[in-house]
């Protein structure tokens, strides 16, 4: 979505710090100019006052990736990454013109408030200007792939090296729709595993198990013509590709493990799965939800973005009943992949959320030394979902890895 214009801005000299650099607050300048500068050439820049309404940053999140200096022309493209009934979220992409070097990555989120500073749905006239409010995936349409006895969807988008992303429980193929949007330079693919979202729901539990998950991810390859792809796995979608390792190690070319463990379910975890099926029959995915929401995000996220955990409802409100049944029985019996991972010789890199509960830091540690070549990374302030908590530290992480990849 683009109805902010794209804006080129010279970089003055009274904007750098002593080493000559743009410094952090004229970036932040930088990117209103280019906010207002757009308005003016669009809608006008009175829109939001002559609407009785004034657009409040709640949150500002940057990435600096390369130095600015004084006279580089900077281009800022400007697209809403979010848009929700009283908030909506920019997302602000800096590259110099003269070598196309990214210099910023940032994502500002405003809610929209009256004069009395209540936050207050968007007006109409505003919310034209900003297009519909984001579609699950972004906008983006799902192919459709024959796997077995299923049809799924598959979120595929962009040219280079392919990278498959596999999602956990109980999410779907939107986990990753920063990451999505933010890799423009590899061939991105993401699935809906059976039961979930846009892809088929066998009805029975036999129709889950790890093996059927790892052999639809061969299916996904094959119709696109992908002989190997770097798999990037968050949680269960790692213990799928531990699987998918063990069937078929020639189709994958480098490994991204993100907020999961090689280790199989103890018994208190398995009866917390039997626990938790009950659940899921008797209450339906909401109530699962509901329960595994605490767990599953960091406390920093629960409290200062609702919107994280209004997505993560949403996912879960996408699984089927025996999607979800199925997948519970599949996590409780999967096996231990410690050697599968210990015979690892592919590039690999192991993030994980410093918060994360699930697959602690530790954890996710010991896993990485099982890999000779592996990078570990901890993502600050994320807790088991890092891509969708921490997007922009997530997306440079998984960038900078695509990009030293032979
Ligand atoms: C996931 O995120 O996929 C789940 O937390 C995995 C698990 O419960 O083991």
């Amino acid at each position: 979505m683009t109805s902010f214009g794209t804006v080129d801005l010279t970089v003055y000299p009274y904007e750098c710090d002593a080493y000559g650099h743009l410094n952090q607050a004229a970036l932040l300048t930088l990117l209103e100019r280019a906010r207002w500068d757009a308005l003016a050439r669009g809608p006008g820049m009175d829109l939001f006052d002559r609407n009785g309404v004034w657009p409040a940053v709640r949150k500002a999140t940057i990435e600096y990736r390369a130095p600015a200096f004084a006279r580089d022309l900077l281009r800022v493209e400007t697209t809403v990454a979010g848009r929700g009934t009283t908030s909506m979220t920019l997302r602000h992409v800096v590259r110099r013109v003269s070598d196309d070097a990214t210099v910023a990555e940032a994502d500002i989120v405003f809610v929209c408030i009256d004069r009395l500073g209540r936050a207050t749905p968007i007006p109409e006239e505003i919310a034209r200007f900003l297009g519909p409010r984001t579609p699950v995936g972004g906008g983006h349409q799902p192919i459709r792939v024959p796997a077995g006895d299923v049809e799924l969807a598959v979120d595929v988008r962009g040219e280079g090296v392919p990278v498959l992303f596999v999602h956990g429980f109980p999410f779907d193929r939107t986990v990753w729709r920063h990451q999505l949007a933010a890799l423009s330079r590899v061939r991105r693919i993401a699935p809906d595993l059976r039961g979930v979202g846009g892809s088929g729901a066998p009805p029975g539990a036999d129709g889950y198990s790890l093996t059927r998950y790892a052999d639809d991810l061969v299916a996904v390859l094959d119709a696109l013509g992908v002989r190997q792809a770097v798999v990037c796995g968050l949680s269960m979608g790692g213990y799928v590709t531990f699987e998918l390792l063990r069937r078929h190690p020639a189709r994958v070319k480098a490994l991204i493990l993100a907020d999961t463990k090689p280790q199989a379910d103890s018994v208190e975890a398995k009866r917390g799965r039997d626990e938790l099926t009950q659940v899921a029959q008797r209450e339906g995915q909401d109530a699962v939800i509901e329960r595994l929401l605490p767990r599953l995000l960091a406390p920093e996220t629960l409290a200062t973005q609702p919107e994280v955990a209004a997505q993560v409802r949403e996912m879960a409100g996408r699984w089927s009943a025996p999607g979800l049944v199925g997948a519970l029985g599949m996590l409780r019996d999967r096996p231990d992949s410690t050697e599968t991972l210990r015979g690892v010789r592919m590039p690999t890199l192991v993030l994980v959320g410093s918060e994360d509960e699930i697959a602690p830091p530790d954890t996710a540690r010991a896993m990485a030394q099982l890999i000779p070549a592996a990078e570990y990374h901890v993502v600050p302030a994320a807790g088991h979902i890092a891509p969708l908590e921490q997007p922009l530290a997530t997306s440079r992480l998984l960038a900078d890895f695509l990009r030293g990849l032979p």
